[in-house]
């Protein structure tokens, strides 16, 4: 068996077939599975029935898995999956969809804003692998957008006054523009700003791309609303349809992207029903700009 990706939109995204990743990788599939990341931002697999822990070893052939904590408000007792996993889904503990007023399910509408996974990390993550173990009928498609055609489609004037700038990325600012703005002490600490580039420059293919995320809430040296402005107007220009590959899921399907490339989101869906989906993060290892000194 040997790996194949089908491009699936004129510019961006491949479904892989030729391999099963519920079992160990040989280093030739690993290879052209990150040769395909660097490429296509997006991959797909179909018919993966994946375990936690089968989805944790595929996912450490690309890094090492990112800290979860400090990414959301889920305390420690309450949370459903072990670690290592990042649990998407809209279950509780005890496997029912989470009640509507849940604070849990609100600050998990976040996901449903184009946002990159963890740039409100000093560290932003690498890679994010997301399983689809039980499928919700109604909605629920996740949709990709590619930041380097987006970037590469800006006009001259643009991209030399975007050049250089600083964006600061916090979870309050994502869950602030949903009206979500109640936060204890505790949670005030951990979602403290971090600074991010907001153009960055792959490693390995070199292409820039926009840096953009719902997290991003402000720019260095800028007011707040011309801050948000110039990434509104960015974010609008980079999630046209053109630039957008729709993921319609279907059980078993493992999808993962590069959040140095893409933005992501979930489409609603219907909340009284289990949608079950479960994500391995694979740390970045590096800061996209220096941080702030500590007050
Ligand atoms: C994520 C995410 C979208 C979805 O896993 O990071 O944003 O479809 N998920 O659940
Ligand atoms: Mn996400």
């Amino acid at each position: 068996m040997s790996i194949s990706i089908r491009q699936l939109t004129p510019i961006f995204a491949g479904e892989v077939t030729g391999v099963d990743i519920t079992k160990p990788l040989s280093p030739d599939d690993v290879k052209a599975i990150e040769a395909g990341m660097d490429r296509h931002a997006v991959l797909v697999f179909h018919g993966q029935a994946l375990t936690d822990e089968q989805q944790q070893a595929f996912s450490r052939n690309f890094g090492p898995l990112e800290d979860a904590r400090g990414g959301n408000i889920t305390k420690a007792a309450d949370k459903r999956l072990g670690e290592g996993m990042n649990d998407v889904s809209n279950l509780g503990k005890d496997g029912k969809p989470l009640p509507k007023d849940s604070r849990q399910h609100l600050f998990n509408i976040g996901n449903m804003l184009w946002h990159s996974d963890s740039s409100f990390r000093a560290i932003p993550a690498k890679y994010s692998l997301l399983s689809c173990r039980v499928l919700n009928e109604k909605g629920g498609n996740t949709e990709f957008a590619d930041m380097r055609a987006a970037y590469d489609d800006l006009d001259a004037d643009t991209k030399a006054e975007i050049d250089g700038m600083i964006a600061e990325h916090s979870l309050m600012y994502s869950r602030g523009s949903l009206g979500f703005l109640d936060y204890t002490e505790d949670e005030k600490k951990m979602f403290k700003p971090v600074r991010q580039s907001l153009v960055r420059t792959h490693p390995v293919s070199g292409r820039k791309s926009l840096y953009l995320s719902s997290h991003a809430g402000g720019i260095i040296g800028m007011s707040m609303p011309e801050a948000r402005i110039l990434l509104r107007d960015l974010t609008e220009h980079a999630t046209q349809p053109k630039y957008v590959y729709v993921h319609k899921w279907q059980r078993h399907d493992l999808v993962m992207w590069d959040n140095r490339q893409v933005l992501h989101r979930v489409r609603r869906y219907d909340a009284s029903q289990p949608r079950d989906m479960r994500r391995t993060t694979v740390a970045g290892n590096t800061m996209t700009t220096a941080q702030a000194e500590a007050a």
